[in-house]
């Protein structure tokens, strides 16, 4: 019986990886250590900030985070930006209301702005869309154990392109090794040296899409920090619960599988 069961799961992950073969363009997404992995993992607050300043200045041009409170910016476990920046920082967009039926600047209370370019998606949850199956064949193997997912994508998209360009139907597309069908419509956003960090820290491509996908992550997933900590309590209460079950158990049958 058990042989049976084996084989049949075998045979069955075997079909998966095989289709997941066959669909073929996957793209090639590479690891990255993020600060934020494992069970105790936490954002970098000055990743964050860094992240903010590189969507802000490259990537803002045309893509949205509509999702995404401005007021968010001043959380603690986030990019934690002092009140007043992120007041400054609010009032650099501006957003038309309807109550003053004029366009004015956004206080932290607004969202970000939505995606200015049509065909550029909006931002805000891309990291936890292309979370994805990575690994190999798409089994989410490498997911599981090396924590591969979003933020590895975001960055081998922004460091995937080859250089090679082709236009089809009045649209350019641009070779890129980690989107998958190898072609996609963004141009290079990022070529290193793009944004100067305030804390001197590294802007070659890659610290450049490392921080900005860091702070996607953060934007698609805010609550992380406290997610683990609550499971972790969570964790560790069903320990004791089970090992306080494991001797009322005793207790309770002790008198029937005593001695006679
Ligand atoms: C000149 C406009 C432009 C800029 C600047 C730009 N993008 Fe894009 N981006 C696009 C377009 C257009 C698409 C849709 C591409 C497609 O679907 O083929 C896109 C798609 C994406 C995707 C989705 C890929 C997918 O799996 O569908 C991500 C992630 C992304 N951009 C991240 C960024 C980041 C991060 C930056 C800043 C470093 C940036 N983009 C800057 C135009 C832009």
């Amino acid at each position: 019986m058990i042989k049976k069961l084996t084989l049949s799961a075998i045979s069955a992950l075997a079909l998966t990886a095989g289709a997941a073969f066959a669909a073929g363009s996957e793209g090639h997404t590479h690891d990255v250590d993020f600060s934020f992995e494992g069970p105790f993992g936490k954002f970098d607050q000055n990743q964050l900030q860094r992240g903010l300043q590189v969507y802000t200045e490259v990537c803002a041009a045309c893509h949205g985070l509509k999702f995404v409170p401005l007021r968010t910016l001043h959380d603690e476990g986030g990019p934690a930006l002092p009140e007043d920046q992120v007041r400054a920082y609010a009032a650099q967009t501006e957003i038309f209301d309807a109550e003053l039926d004029d366009y004015r600047p956004r206080t932290p209370t607004d969202h970000f702005a939505e995606s200015g370019l049509e065909t550029a998606p909006d931002l805000s949850l891309m990291a936890k869309s292309r979370a994805g199956f990575h690994g190999p064949a798409g089994t989410g193997l490498a997911q599981l154990f090396k924590g591969i997912g979003g933020p590895e994508y975001i960055v081998s998209v922004l460091a995937g392109y080859t250089g090679e360009e082709k236009t089809e139907a009045g649209t350019t597309y641009y070779e890129n090794t980690a989107f998958p069908g190898g072609w996609i419509a963004m141009a290079p956003p990022l070529y290193g040296e793009d944004v100067e960090f305030a804390d001197g820290h590294s802007n070659d491509l890659h610290h450049e899409a490392e921080d900005v996908a860091a702070f996607l992550m953060w934007a698609a997933e805010p609550k992380m920090m406290a997610r683990k900590q609550a499971g972790f309590t969570g964790v560790l209460f069903l320990v004791l619960l089970s090992v306080l079950l494991y001797w009322t158990n005793k207790r309770i049958w002790a008198p029937v599988k005593g001695k006679k």
